[in-house]
Order: C-alpha cells, then structure tokens, then sequence
C-alpha cells in the first residue's frame, strides 16, 4: 500500500504537554485533560500546530505515567476517554495535531500481561517480559551486571517463579521482549487503535531500547562498565531495532498520515540517519540530547561553554541537510528550565535571555518544541533539601545510598540536583498571580509551586505586549511567514565565528534568500563584526527582542538576539 505520509511536521511547531502539571479542572490538585480542553484557546493563540501530550494511559503513576497498565484508556486522575476524545476533537477544530507519547520498551508491572507473566513460568504471558535465572548458587544474584537507568540493578527477582525480570528504568517497569512477535503484534494493535480515533504521531519514548543483545542460549551479555547505565552497549540500538522500527511503520504508521518523533539518547548522526532515512522507513524524527550535553557530563553539571553548544548544533544541522530532520528543543519533563543552565541569568534580563534562547533554536532547520511554560520563561524551582523532590530518579538513588561512601553525600547529591532534578521541569504551569498559580481551585496542588510564579505567569505575559510569550508566537508565525518559512524550512546552515565564546552567528541561505541570526549569550554588551560576506548587503529586520536593534558593527546588549533578511 502506498504512504500516507505528508509531513507535515516539517512545517509544524510541537507544544508539550505534562498534564500532570498543566491545567487542574476539578480541584483534585492534579492537572487533567478537562484542564487541557480548557486552555485550548491559549495554545492556539500562541499558534503552535501540534501538541505532544506526555502519558495520559491508566497508570499506578510509579514514574508519572511512563508506567503504563492500560494502553488504550485514560488514567483516572486524568478523566475519562470521553474527555479524551472532546480534546482531540478541539485541537484538530483549531488546526492542532496531536502526538500520544508511546510508551513500549517497558509497561507497568500492574499491566494484565505483566499480572500474568509473573504468575508461572508456562503462563502464556510469560515471553512477554524478558525473565532469566539468577547467578550463584541459589540464582540469588542477578542474571548479569545491567544497571537501571534510575540506579541499581536492572533485575528484579520475583519470589514467585523464583526468577528474576528486567527493567531498565523502575522496578516496576518491566521491560516488553521485543523479540516475541506476539509483543510486537500488540504494540502494533495498540498504535492503529489510537491512530484510528486519530491521533496524529507519536513521541516514543527510549525507543532506541526495545532490542537487547541475546546470545545463543538466551543469554545477555554483561556490560562494560559505565557509571551511568551500565550494559547500554548490549541494549541502546540492539541487533534487531531498525528491523521492528520498520515493521511497525510498513505495517501501520505509515497508512495513515502520522508522525514518529523516537528519543534517542545517546546517539550519534550516522546512527540518527539510520533511524531517520526516509528511504529506511523507520521512524520520521528523533531526539538527540546533546546540545544537553553542552553544561554537564555524564549528568553531573559542569560549566556551560557555548563553543561546545554551537558545534553539537552545527554538527546537526549540516549531518541531517538534505537526508532527515532535525527536532529542535531546550526543555521537556525531563531537563531543568534552560534559562539557569544556558544564560545562568533569571534576574534583569530573565525577558531578553529567554527570548534569546527560542531564536538561537527556532531559525534552525527541524520541527521546533516548546515545553509548557517555556513560552512565558518559567524558570527552576528554588529546592532547598531532597525530601521536596518528587522525581522516582531522585527517590530511587537516595533509597539506595548510591554515594552514601562519600562525605557529606546528601549535601553532594542536593547540589547535583538542583542543577539537574527533572522536578525543575514539573512544577505546575503558573498560569495567574491568583491562588496556587492558577493552575488549581483545589487547596493543595500535587506538586510545589514555584513562588515566582507572582511575577512570572501567563496573565501577565498575555497583559505584556513585549512578553516572551508574544515573542514565541511571532516565531512561531514565522515558521507560516511565506517570505521566511521557505528559508527556515529548506536554507542551508553556515556558522560565522564559531570559536566566539559569548556570540552565536549564523545564516540560513535558499534560492538566493538569506537570514542572519545573531544572539549574545552573555549578559553583558559583546562587540559584534558584520562578517565581510554580509557587509554592504541590503537588510530588512524580522525580529529582535530589544526595540532599537541594528544590524551593523555594533555592541550587542545583554542577550541581545536578531535576525535580518538580507537582500
Ligand atoms: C523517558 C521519559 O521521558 C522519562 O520521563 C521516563 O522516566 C523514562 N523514559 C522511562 O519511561
């Protein structure tokens, strides 16, 4: 059959959705789907085409609904399929996509198949989720040295059966064997079953997981040691991967005219191609993390060096030109607001520095996502002490002392993660200066509320013309700008002053039409050179975030961001 493939998405801007932390309409303190109809009119006045909404599936929440114990219904905090179904319905009624996240390297271990798995080592299930023998005398060890990636082993022995089950992530995350067709026919019934009450893609989450390395026997091999998951060489891209990506997509994501966005830590672009070629027909987009990467290592924080930023960026933009596409973001639910981590600046020019930011991604080629309350600069929240995370990675490694060797582990680990805690990104979306940021009428949100948020929310950047929110909508329209969404969508990518360690410079170039961006990372005023190539050239502005901007050898202001059409 043939595709039904549009892409859209090259011509889209994706909002995410934590709906957790969202919108809360029935005062339960818990954002909801109801939360998220009621808000429609603000997405679309921002003028984003798509949303991705993270997990809304029945959930026993261990990792906030990346646990799921039903994939085809609605978790009950979050309301009903009915709601569901008036949600999509408003968002396509206003021209806006929506993209489910798909979560399939693993279930909750309170999904039926797992209930069943568990319960014998015949049960019919049982082949659904990857169970091995221990090691040792009693099979008392783990069957090898795989680690989580939340810490610890990545095994669970179960009494049971007395055998033990993987999870990568949580002990209640089993992950699904892949290499059971059975597993893969469900995860298929499970895409066309919401494809068919029309969703329009999905994000898949760790999706560059789902096939591990088993030998002959039915072993797992152990990994080399890596102190942040240990094994990742025998499960990240395994040996069958490209080959059930393309079985899912030839088998039903492509009758339909949906999307694929797959998370893809780690990898490099000539793996990204491999998973992205069109002519493979596996997955449309990936997320690659590392211009993530740009203020930490291996996840503990170090200083942020734009040089480093620019060239992941480059290297991006030029490795997929003219082959796939690229997915453009600061922030999800799983990275701290990136006002602190790439201008370290939440003070003065918190506007300036925010609105900076979105230019230095949205003139890239790629599908631009914005994570709530990034349109309106919400920033990390002030933790003072552990026990206010609510992050099962921070509950995990502090119930197994991970550092406890070290001295003053705890002060260590604060410090770690108040850089670093997912929770940054999970503090409900402050949409007043009213009663608990507006974003419940109940008494007590889920989750702490970043007090900031008197200052900081949406009533006010809707009141302010000159507000970040205003700023994204404008580039937002520019990605439907007939004079510039050509060149934002086709324009190849060329750096200037690469080396630079306060500026980022770069044109965009297409049928002869050229943008110039120009953004200062620092704050304070950073001498700018007009590049000869561009000197003497006519110039038209099409946006800046500060009023008298000028294209010219200038003294760029704080975080002082512009892009020119050069004629
Ligand atoms: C990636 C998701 O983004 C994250 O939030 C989750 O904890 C893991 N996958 C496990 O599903």
């Amino acid at each position: 059959m043939e595709s039904a493939k549009t892409r859209w998405y090259k011509d889209a801007v994706v909002y995410q959705i934590y709906p957790r932390s969202f919108a809360d309409s029935n005062g339960d303190g818990i954002g909801d789907l109801r939360g998220i109809i009621g808000k429609l009119d603000y997405l679309q006045k921002l003028g984003i085409t798509a949303v991705w909404l993270s997990p809304c599936y029945k959930s026993p929440n261990a990792d906030n609904g990346y646990d799921i114990s039903d994939y085809r219904d609605i978790m009950d905090e979050f309301g009903t399929l009915d709601d569901w179904k008036e949600m999509i319905a408003g968002m396509h009624e206003r021209g806006i996509r929506l993209i489910m996240d798909l979560v399939v390297n693993h279930t909750s271990d309170e999904h039926e198949w797992f209930k069943q798995s568990r319960s014998s080592v015949d049960n019919p299930y049982r082949d659904y989720y990857i169970w091995r023998k221990g090691r040792g005398k009693n099979g008392k060890r783990p069957p090898n040295n795989w680690t989580s990636r939340f810490g610890g082993t990545a095994w669970e022995y179960d009494e049971t059966t007395k055998e033990w089950y993987l999870h990568l992530f949580n002990t209640k995350q089993p992950d699904l064997n892949w290499d059971n067709p059975k597993v893969r026919k469900e995860v298929a019934d499970i895409v066309k079953y919401w494809l068919d009450l029309g969703v329009d893609g999905f994000r898949c989450d760790v999706i560059t997981y789902i096939s591990k390395n088993v030998l002959e026997g039915g072993k797992l091999p152990n990994g080399k040691f890596n102190p942040i998951q240990q094994g990742d060489e025998h499960f990240t891209h395994g040996p069958h991967i490209h080959e059930y990506l393309r079985e899912l997509n030839v088998n039903v994501l492509e009758h339909y005219d949906s999307m694929t966005v797959g998370e893809a830590q780690g990898v490099t672009i000539e793996q990204g191609l491999l998973y992205t070629d069109e002519s493979r027909r596996e997955l449309d987009t990936i997320f690659q993390f590392e211009a993530m990467e740009a203020d930490c290592w291996n996840q503990i924080p170090t200083t942020f060096r734009l040089p480093k930023l620019k060239k992941i960026f480059g290297r991006w933009q030029t490795g997929l030109f003219g082959k796939s596409w690229n997915s453009l973001f600061w922030e999800n639910h799983d990275q701290p607001r990136a006002l602190g981590r790439f201008t370290g600046d939440y003070g003065e020019y918190r506007k300036e520095a925010a609105k900076m930011l979105a230019v230095a991604t949205h003139m890239q080629q790629g599908t631009p996502y914005v994570y709530q309350g990034e349109e309106i600069g919400m920033t990390n929240y002030p933790f003072k002490s552990l026990d206010e995370m609510d992050d099962v990675l921070v509950k995990t490694i502090r119930k197994m002392g991970l550092f406890k060797a070290l001295p003053f582990h705890n002060t260590i680990l604060l410090k770690v993660m108040q850089r670093r805690a997912r929770d940054h990104a999970r503090t409900p979306m402050q949409w007043s200066a009213g009663n608990n940021a507006g974003f419940t009428e109940g008494e007590k949100p889920w989750f702490v509320i970043n007090p900031n948020y008197t200052t900081i929310n949406v009533q006010e950047a809707l009141a302010d013309p000159d507000s970040i929110f205003y700023f994204y909508q404008k580039l937002i329209g520019l990605r439907k700008d007939p004079k510039i969404a050509p060149i934002l969508k086709n324009g190849t990518y060329k750096e200037y002053y690469p080396k630079h360690k306060d500026i980022y410079v770069y044109e965009r170039s297409f049928e002869g039409k050229r943008l110039l961006v120009v953004c200062n990372f620092k704050n304070k005023t950073v001498p700018f050179v007009v590049p000869n190539e561009i000197a003497y050239v006519g110039t038209e502005q099409v946006v800046s975030n500060y009023s008298d901007s000028r294209l010219g050898n200038v003294d760029l202001r704080p975080y002082e961001a512009f892009v020119y059409l050069l004629k």
